[in-house]
């Protein structure tokens, strides 16, 4: 692998994800050979060989790990393929990039992390919004180890996706990804962004007591074939963003609700603060400024408030930890990118883009034999803080949580 330039990648699921987001990426790099990519829909393998240069096709994934001369997977399919696709290319030796999540149970995520360790090859557990790959949290990260809160007390955190379309609008509108199966974890496991946002900011997890529900059964979402219909008529590889289109289609096709789709845990984290963290979908519009409920901290020596037109905003007594402080008296991190032209949910160009930068990183760190930071200590935690609020759930008892992440995060 050393001896060799370019990572030879192969992809399954030619999904939303990889047209939008990591395929316009990887065809960028110079490190990068598109080598192979895999659906169930030949309408969507072939558009990526138009559109983004991969050099073969398969419909089976075991042909394409088989057969197709590749270093590392991207495994972006729905969830329940997550965990057999996996153990698969890993034990052919190859490198993995996961989409969310890991895996719905620890048990099956510590066979990833074993399978992983077993055969020395670099994971990528998604999603690395909130990691340190994005400066910003980066930097917040920093500022709150060196006590810029002060003791952390209390957080809160709401996500219920987004609140400007109307009704019906705010959960997948489409697709096999759309986290309504028993087994899928519901859309508590469809927004690990939550935890990770938590951790990213706070560090650990200590134990979380939680109750989730199901408030709506009967959901309508759009026909499978519109995707394929949409990508045949794409000619610019870095404007296949389906989400442009999707949210605005016909829903036509009924689908049941079987798993969880409301979650309240309450985590108590490994520093003694405690917060609360809701994720639920919402059914009709809140007003502008008023929804989403995004994280804020508060600590002995100062508040953590992310949003309110910032990216994210600290009041401390300890201003000689604050690199600036405005006329308000709050350090502000602005919203990178240009706002007026975000979309939900299109990374805003110029902001943080999680699957650009963890394709980079996961690139690196293969060619440069680098451990990953977002890697199987990131993805075993937070994919615990979701399987311990169901486990709480269920059984009526506080989960201690079993995993940590590295003492450097
Ligand atoms: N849609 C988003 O914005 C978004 C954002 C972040 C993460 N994700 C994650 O990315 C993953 C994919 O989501 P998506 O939105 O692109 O879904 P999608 O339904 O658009 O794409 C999934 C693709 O996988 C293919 N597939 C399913 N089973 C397969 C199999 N056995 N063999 C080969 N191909 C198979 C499907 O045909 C489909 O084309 C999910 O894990 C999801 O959690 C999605």
């Amino acid at each position: 692998m050393t001896e060799q330039s370019k990572v030879k990648v192969g992809i399954v699921g030619c999904g939303v994800v990889a047209t939008a987001y990591y395929l316009p990426c990887l065809m960028e790099m110079e490190t990068v050979e598109i080598t192979a990519v895999c659906d169930l829909y030949k309408a969507r393998t072939e558009a990526c060989v138009r559109l983004f240069g991969a050099k073969e096709e398969y419909l089976d994934y075991y042909e394409m790990l088989e057969k197709a001369d590749i270093d590392a997977v991207m495994i972006l399919t729905a969830p329940g393929t997550h965990v057999p696709f996996t153990l698969a290319a890993v034990e052919k030796g190859k490198h993995i990039l996961l989409q969310k999540p890991m895996a719905t149970t620890m048990e099956e995520a510590h066979q990833i992390a074993d399978a992983v360790r077993e055969a020395s090859v670099k994971a990528i557990i998604e999603p690395s919004s909130s990691s340190a790959l994005d400066p910003d949290m980066k930097q917040i990260r920093s500022l709150v180890k060196q006590g810029v809160l002060g003791d952390v007390m209390w957080f809160s955190l709401g996500w219920t996706g987004p609140t400007k379309y109307g009704p019906e609008l705010s959960m997948n509108p489409y697709g096999q990804a759309a986290f309504y199966n028993e087994d899928s974890g519901g859309f508590l496991f469809d927004l690990p962004y939550a935890p990770a946002n938590v951790v990213g900011v706070l560090g650990s997890c200590a134990s979380v007591m939680a109750h989730t529900a199901t408030y709506v059964k009967d959901h309508k979402i759009v026909a499978e074939e519109k995707y394929d219909e949409y990508l045949k008529n794409v000619t610019d590889p870095h404007d296949a963003n389906y989400w442009d289109v999707v949210l605005d289609m016909p829903r036509t096709v009924p689908v049941k609700m079987e798993a969880v789709d409301n979650a309240y845990s309450l985590y108590v984290m490994a520093d003694g603060s405690q917060g609360a963290c809701h994720i639920g979908r919402i059914y009709h519009p809140t007003l502008p400024g008023v929804g989403g409920g995004s994280l804020q901290v508060f600590g002995t020596e100062g508040n953590l408030i992310f949003g309110g037109g910032y990216y994210a905003s600290i009041v401390s007594s300890r201003k000689d930890l604050l690199p600036e402080v405005s006329d308000d008296g709050w350090y502000h991190i602005p919203q990178r990118g240009d706002v007026s032209k975000a979309k939900f949910p299109k990374p805003t160009p110029g902001a943080f883009n999680y699957y650009h930068e963890s394709s980079k990183h996961w690139i690196d760190c293969i060619l440069n034999d680098k451990e990953p930071v977002v890697g199987l200590e990131w993805g075993l935690h937070i994919t615990e803080m979701m399987y311990g609020a169901l486990e709480s759930s269920r059984t009526g008892k506080r989960y201690e949580m079993t995993t940590r992440l590295p003492e450097s995060m």
